[in-house]
């Protein structure tokens, strides 16, 4: 595979760090980010000792915060004057329901909210980009999700399955706007489904999480495994070209139901997160979104 610059968020553990590990043989020039800077660190490091050739920057950011994802942003504008490719694996799953800097529900917030914020802020870095793309590590728990187009939408939403569920389907539908609205300077966007893997996201002390952990978490994939989605859609020059996707292991299509295919769907979403993602300009306590 030819050199690419390739940002990857959620580099310090799970699928994030499996796939930045297999991109890190001095091949590429990599920025890890993610929210912890001693673990970015030891995770640099440890690639590093793995391979003294690996090409390797850090950045910390929080997605739970804009101003956060705003300073990376920042940053990376001042070091770089390019990006090949956004890899967008951050996330979470909260048993339990929190809020976000800006006060959106901590699920909703990081997966779809602070991806979606950073994407568009680096959008103009990849335009620059050779065969940009951007892939969003979904899941195919978007299938069983819905949305609610309502102002506090993004609020008020109950935290656990139904929220992961909600922000998988927000960042599937956002992962086919994008890819329609960046057409035109070259940026190809996917969403895949890396499978089910034993990695940080089940943490929680809820009873289904505990459930989950003493039951299924144990039988599943590993990280690495689960990485081989998103190194197929990355490396296999057929799938570089392709755009509006979403894709299991070996660039294998997941057909989406026709209710997730209703354009006003998509566009209610659209409209929702970009009310959204204007915080400051316009914050949680609109008159419209209050109670
Ligand atoms: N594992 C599965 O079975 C599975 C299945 C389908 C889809 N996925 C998706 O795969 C992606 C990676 O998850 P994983 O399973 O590899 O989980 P993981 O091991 O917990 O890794 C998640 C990564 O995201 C980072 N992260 C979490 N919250 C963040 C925030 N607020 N700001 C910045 N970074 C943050 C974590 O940082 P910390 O190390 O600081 O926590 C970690 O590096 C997720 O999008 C998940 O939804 C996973």
């Amino acid at each position: 595979m030819k050199r690419r610059r390739i940002v990857v968020t959620g580099a310090t553990s799970g699928i994030g760090r499996a796939t930045a590990r297999a991109l890190a043989d001095g091949s590429h020039d990599l920025i890890l980010a993610s929210r912890n800077a001693a673990l970015l660190e030891k995770t640099a490091g440890d690639f590093r000792a793995a391979d003294p050739k690996a090409e390797i920057r850090t950045f910390v950011v929080d997605l739970a915060s804009f101003a956060s994802i705003r300073n990376f942003s920042l940053q990376l504008h001042e070091e770089i004057d390019q990006i090949d490719v956004l890899f967008n694996c951050a996330g979470l799953f909260m048993d339990r329901r929190t809020s976000t800097v800006e006060g959106f529900e901590t699920t909703i917030g990081v997966n779809h909210l602070g991806s979606f914020l950073l994407t568009r802020l680096l959008v103009d870095l990849l335009a620059k980009g050779d065969e940009p793309q951007i892939v969003n590590v979904c899941s195919k728990a978007a299938l069983f999700a819905s949305f609610r187009d309502r102002p506090d939408a993004f609020m008020r939403h109950p935290a656990g399955f139904r929220a992961y569920s909600a922000s998988k389907l927000l960042q599937l539908l956002s992962t086919l706007r994008l890819s329609e609205e960046l057409s035109g300077l070259g940026i190809t966007v996917n969403a895949i489904h890396p499978g089910d893997a034993a990695t940080g996201i089940w943490k929680g002390d809820s009873p289904m999480m505990r459930l989950a952990n003493s039951l299924i978490v144990g039988r599943l994939a590993s990280a690495e495994e689960a990485s081989k989605a998103g190194l197929y859609i990355l490396e296999n020059e057929a799938m570089r070209k392709v755009s509006g996707g979403f894709f299991e292991r070996e660039g294998i299509g997941i057909p989406l139901p026709a209710r997730l295919l209703d354009r006003s769907l998509r566009d209610a979403i659209a409209r929702r997160t970009d009310e959204a993602i204007a915080w400051p300009e316009q914050s949680p306590e609109d008159p419209e979104t209050s109670p």
